[in-house]
C-alpha cells in the first residue's frame, strides 16, 4: 500500500496519544507524538531561562539539536544528544512547550522535522495543528475532544499514578489555561480541520475510539 498519514488533533487530555498509539499498533505504522517535540523545546527554554522572544529563541534554536528516534517502535526524544524522553513528562515542561509553541520561530523549526517523519513512513501524528498545517493533505483526519472535566480527571489520574503531588483543581485550571493559549495563538492555533472527523471521547475508552477510527478508515 502507498504511504499514508493519519492526523489526530485536539486539546490536552482528550486521549490523543493513547488512541494514536493503539491505532499505529493495529495498523502497523509509526506513531509520532508531536507534543514531545514542543516539550523538548520547552525543557531547554526552562533549563536555560529563555525569554519568550522570537528572535532570541530562533538564535538559541540554531544551537539546539532536537531529535525523535524510534527504538523498537517507541519514540524517544533527544535534546542535544541527551535522552529526555522521561524528563519532558514531568512538572511544568508541557506548559513551557505550550508557551514557546506560540512563537513562529519554534513552529517553523519543528515543522520540517514533523513533515520529514511523515514522509518517511506511513504514520499517525497527534498534536494541535497536524490536519490544518503540518499535513493538510493527510489521508485521514480526526479531531478528538472531551469535556474539560473529563480531560482534567484523566490528567489528574495520570499524574497521581506517576506519584506526583497535584490537586484536581490545579490540573483543571492548567488545562483551561493551556486550551486558551493553544486555541488563540496567532500561528497554527488548535482547531478542527474542515475535513476532520470529530469524535468526543467523554464516554468512550481509548480502545473504542481507536476502533471507531479504524471503521472510518476501512469505510
Ligand atoms: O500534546 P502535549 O500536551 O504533549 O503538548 C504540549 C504542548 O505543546 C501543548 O500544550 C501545545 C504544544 N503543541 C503544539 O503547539 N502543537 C502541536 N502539534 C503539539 C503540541
Amino acid at each position: 500500500m502507498n504511504k499514508y498519514n493519519i492526523a489526530i488533533d485536539g486539546p490536552s487530555g482528550a486521549g490523543k496519544s493513547t488512541v494514536a498509539r493503539l491505532l499505529a499498533e493495529k495498523l502497523g505504522i509509526v506513531y509520532l507524538d508531536t507534543g514531545a517535540l514542543y516539550r523538548t523545546v520547552g525543557l531547554k527554554a526552562k533549563r536555560e531561562g529563555w525569554r519568550e522572544d522570537d528572535a532570541e529563541v530562533v538564535r538559541r534554536l540554531a544551537d539546539t539539536r532536537i531529535e525523535a528516534k524510534f527504538v523498537g517502535g517507541i519514540q524517544r526524544m533527544y535534546l542535544d544528544g541527551e535522552d529526555v524522553t522521561d524528563v519532558i513528562r514531568t512538572g511544568d515542561v508541557s506548559d513551557y512547550g505550550s508557551r514557546f509553541g506560540t512563537l513562529p520561530g519554534v513552529r517553523a523549526a519543528l515543522l520540517g522535522l514533523q513533515r520529514a517523519a511523515a514522509q518517511e513512513n506511513s504514520s499517525v501524528l497527534d498534536g494541535r495543528d497536524i490536519g490544518t498545517c503540518v499535513l493538510p493533505e493527510a489521508k485521514y483526519k480526526f479531531y478528538l475532544t472531551a469535556s474539560v472535566d473529563t480531560r482534567a480527571r484523566r490528567r489528574y489520574d495520570e499524574l497521581v499514578g506517576k506519584g506526583q503531588d497535584v490537586s484536581f483543581e490545579k490540573v483543571r485550571t492548567d488545562i483551561l489555561a493551556r486550551d486558551e493559549r493553544d486555541m488563540t495563538r496567532k500561528i497554527a492555533p488548535l482547531k478542527k480541520a474542515d475535513d476532520a472527523i470529530e469524535i468526543n471521547s467523554d464516554d468512550m475508552t481509548a480502545a473504542e475510539v481507536a476502533e471507531r477510527m479504524i471503521s472510518f478508515i476501512e469505510r
